[in-house]
């Protein structure tokens, strides 16, 4: 099937899967897979300016991701800090903005300011938003919303109040969610905003992802009826 530039997702979000499988097949530390994980990054990237995707979220750290070693931790935290150091300029000279979601408040406090920082430097570009979930949960996501809700001493909540509450609020829902290294759950990612998502769970391993995969999602996309509900 050929590719529509027409008929693109907005929003991509992405579970990237497979980073532990791909080091230990190569007799390598799970740091290893990450840091080659944090390649793919860059190229996923790549692939939303060439192709013209207006948001990309990364699902980097889960509220749960804390059951892993320390040393795993820190390896993920290092990857995310230098990155956005290494990368800043990139940012401005392609107009991405980069924006994130989920609870910083027990992280590193000089990897929030830089976190803080690149959110600032870049809020006003609009080629590309690239959102990081990190210390993110659907349910987290949720809780801190009502929470939020309670202590406005809001009343009468609509779907749109819950909306404007989560940390999604200035991003458009996820049009495919995609889970690499073939596992199909979507452990506590956006679960609010997924209610009309589409999902697709290729099997490459996410360090292992490239130009063809990419593509293989639009084109798989491209070829779902959407009808929300209705009838077409
Ligand atoms: C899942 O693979 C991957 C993670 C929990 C971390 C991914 C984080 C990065 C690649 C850094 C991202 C940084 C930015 C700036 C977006 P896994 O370890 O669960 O793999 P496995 O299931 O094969 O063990």
């Amino acid at each position: 099937m050929a590719f529509k530039p027409k008929k693109l997702p907005t929003h991509l979000a992405i579970i990237m899967d497979g980073n532990g499988r791909w080091a230990k097949r190569r007799g390598l530390p799970r740091n290893q897979g990450h840091k080659a994980g944090m390649a793919a990054v860059e190229r996923v990237i790549n692939y939303c300016l060439k192709y013209k995707i207006k948001y990309l979220t990364l699902f980097a750290f889960s509220t749960e991701n804390w059951k892993r070693d320390k040393e795993e931790i820190d390896g993920i935290f290092d990857l995310v800090r230098n990155y956005i150091k290494d990368y800043r300029d990139s940012f401005v000279e392609n107009n991405i903005k980069v924006d994130y979601i989920g609870n910083l408040k027990p992280f590193p406090e000089d990897l929030v300011s830089v976190l803080e920082n690149i959110k600032k430097k870049t809020e006003k570009f609009d080629e590309l938003t690239v959102v990081l979930a990190l210390n993110y949960g659907g349910r987290d996501d949720i809780v801190r919303a009502v929470n939020s809700i309670i202590n406005e001493g809001c009343k009468n909540i609509t779907n749109e109040t819950i909306i404007n509450h989560l940390d999604t609020k200035n991003i458009p829902e996820p049009d495919i969610v995609v889970r690499t290294s073939g596992e199909q759950r979507v452990s506590n990612f956006m679960l609010y905003q997924m209610a009309y998502s589409e999902f697709y769970f290729p099997k490459i391993f996410w360090p292992d992802f490239n130009e063809k995969a990419f593509l293989k999602i639009l084109k798989t996309y491209q070829k779902r009826d959407r009808r929300y509900g209705g009838i077409k």
